[in-house]
């Protein structure tokens, strides 16, 4: 049967996706701790990738390597930083680039050294029943919450998502970073710490990769306040509903 691994950056985010598994046994993997168990008739693997591109590479790789996921789902939370991209919003990724990645003059700015590109899509199958299983997620958690703005349902986006070590957390820094992202003709709606990292490690086992992020913030000034009030409040129902009509879906394929 296939197993797919369902990876998360904090526990928070975790929390819900725990409480669907049927039968969990708790399996040990490069220090960290994987719940293996059914969900809706799926063999299951939950993990946390931890923070930042290293840290979710081993996460992956012990996935993949060690205990035989055949398919990898990301979710979690990430600044909003397209226009029209509001917290509380879901962004669901078609492919991922790393905004810190500079092997210039050698290879292109964000280019991937030996890869050939900047840039690695996600399964375009997993991706299309991500996006369906996040609006009707987004429709289920209408008015639900009020995570800062009180959206009434939140927007569901498809688009680039940038990764890198380092959390974004003002107005100056994001401009430039957008500005060196565009230079390269990089458009990106949200940034993180981990989906190009797993993507990459996806790639390279030829395992298919999709992700979907809640945003929890907009990179911005404010983004140290909303961040944590977000994955307290939000993070956990948003990723436990999300997945449940993922699932869903997958069994009805
Ligand atoms: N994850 C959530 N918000 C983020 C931010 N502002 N920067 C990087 N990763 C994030």
């Amino acid at each position: 049967m296939a197993t797919l691994a369902i990876l998360s950056a904090l526990a928070e985010e975790q929390q819900g996706l725990l409480a669907c598994l049927s039968q969990p046994v708790c399996l040990r993997r490069a220090g960290r701790e994987v719940w293996r168990g059914q969900w809706l008739g799926h063999e299951v693997l939950l993990a946390l990738s931890r923070i930042g591109k290293v840290a979710a590479a081993t996460t992956a790789t012990a996935l993949i390597e060690g205990l035989g996921a055949s398919r990898v789902v990301f979710t979690g939370v990430a600044g909003g930083i397209g226009p029209g991209v509001r917290v509380g919003d879901l962004v669901v990724a078609t492919d991922f680039v790393q905004h810190d990645l500079d092997a210039s003059p050698l290879f292109p700015r964000f280019e991937i050294p030996l890869y050939g590109r900047s840039r690695l899509a996600c399964d375009p199958v997993m991706t299309a029943l991500l996006l369906r299983a996040s609006e009707s997620a987004a429709t289920g958690l209408a008015g639900q919450f009020d995570p800062i703005s009180g959206p009434a349902r939140p927007t569901v986006h498809a688009g680039l998502i940038a990764s890198g070590d380092r959390f974004v957390s003002g107005a100056a820094e994001l401009q430039g970073l957008q500005q060196r992202l565009l230079a390269g003709g990089h458009v990106a709606l949200a940034v993180e710490m981990e989906g190009a990292a797993v993507a990459q490690v996806c790639f390279d086992y030829g395992v298919p990769f999709a992700a979907v992020r809640t945003i929890s913030d907009r990179a911005d000034d404010a983004a140290h306040v909303d961040f944590p009030r977000f994955v307290r409040d939000v993070a956990s129902p948003y990723a436990q509903a999300i997945m449940t009509a993922f699932l869903r879906l997958l069994s009805s394929r």
